[in-house]
């Protein structure tokens, strides 16, 4: 018995293993760009303690986001609206106006790499560029990085250059993703090749329509496989309880007959008992179990 037991308390380790590795992953798989934002404003903040105005920094990436490109420059207003500024993947044209207004701003470039994926979607649609992130900030002794703000464009729009567009199984031509702050996506064809027209701060990417793939329908299989292997493997589980239960009845029960015979010898089905007398026993009642005899005298 105490073995059935130990293999009892396996069997429930391993399931409550299995959900809590489940629940785990799940935790893990979620990826806030919100806070990716904050934790690379307060790094520069940290690292960069007097920034020039003018010159671009690279911040120092942290070896658990390797991949990513983060770069950081702090402007004043006023030259920023005559002249704009040209950087990396971004072209900021003249007559540029910070929202609200402010003396100085940053502006904080980020190229998320190879983990674009896990910090931004479209539904139905596939990522086939980077994700570039374009964030503004105002800017003072306090605080490299402080307030977030947006701009006014009263001349042309910011563009957006993607250096390369990934492989992908539609030959479609990919369109422009803009996330805004509030996590609202904005599709917009592109200028240019792999161009990209912006009109403020945010995050911008290139995707082309997902084929009507198997990854919908294949997670919910996957899920319903899941279940279908947990209930079939419970009601195997029970049926092989009541099976073993069975067994183990039958097998005393026949032990007790065959106790019974012994200590009775041949007796055991010409009499019983009534009281303290043994009696004979009918031929009938031979041919019926001992325990419906025993009923059908009470
Ligand atoms: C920042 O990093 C990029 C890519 O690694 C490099 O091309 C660029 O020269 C660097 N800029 C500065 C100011 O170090
Ligand atoms: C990466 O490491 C930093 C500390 O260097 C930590 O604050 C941050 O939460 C980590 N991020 C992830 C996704 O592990
Ligand atoms: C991105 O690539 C770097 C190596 O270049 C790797 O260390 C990192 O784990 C990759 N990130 C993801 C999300 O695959
Ligand atoms: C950026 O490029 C645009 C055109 O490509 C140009 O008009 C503008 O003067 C450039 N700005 C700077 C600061 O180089
Ligand atoms: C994605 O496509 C599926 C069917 O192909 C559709 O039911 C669903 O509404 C679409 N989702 C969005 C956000 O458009
Ligand atoms: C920008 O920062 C300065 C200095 O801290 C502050 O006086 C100003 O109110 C800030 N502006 C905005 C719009 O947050
Ligand atoms: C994008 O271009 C296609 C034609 O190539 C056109 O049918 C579609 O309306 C355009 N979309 C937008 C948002 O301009």
């Amino acid at each position: 018995m105490g073995f059935f037991y130990k293999w009892w308390q396996v069997i429930i380790c391993v399931i409550l293993s299995l959900f809590s590795s489940s629940l785990v992953e799940g935790s893990h798989m979620s990826y806030d760009h919100e806070s990716l934002d904050a934790f690379f404003g307060k790094k520069t903040n940290k690292e960069i303690s007097r920034p020039r105005t003018g010159v671009f920094y690279n911040v120092s990436i942290p070896s658990n986001f390797t991949g990513m490109e983060i770069s950081v420059v702090r402007l004043r207003s006023v030259p920023f609206w005559f002249r704009g500024v040209n950087y990396s993947f971004s072209n900021i044209p003249p007559r540029i106006v910070p929202r609200p207004n402010v003396v100085r701003i940053a502006i904080l470039y980020e190229n998320l790499g190879n983990w674009s994926s896990h910090y931004y979607n479209v539904p139905n649609y596939t990522l086939v560029a980077p994700v570039f992130g374009l964030m503004a900030y105002n800017s003072s002794k306090r605080a490299f990085i402080g307030e977030k703000i947006d701009f006014i464009i009263q001349g042309d729009p910011i563009t957006i250059q993607f250096p390369h567009v990934m492989q992908h199984e539609t030959n479609s031509t990919p369109v422009c993703a803009k996330f805004s702050v509030g996590g609202k996506v904005e599709l917009s064809n592109m200028t240019k090749p792999y161009v990209c027209e912006g009109h403020g701060q945010g995050h911008y990417t290139l995707v082309v329509p997902s084929l009507p793939s198997h990854t919908n329908s294949g997670s919910k299989r996957f899920n319903i496989w899941w279940v279908l292997g947990f209930v079939i493997g419970f009601v195997g589980l029970v049926i092989l309880a009541l099976v073993l239960l069975a067994l183990v009845k039958d097998a005393k029960r026949r032990k007790l007959r065959k106790l019974e015979r012994n200590s009775e010898g041949g007796e055991l089905f010409d009499t019983f008992w009534i009281g303290e007398t043994k009696l004979p026993l009918a031929s009938m009642i031979r041919t019926k179990p001992a325990l419906e005899n025993e009923d059908a005298i009470r």
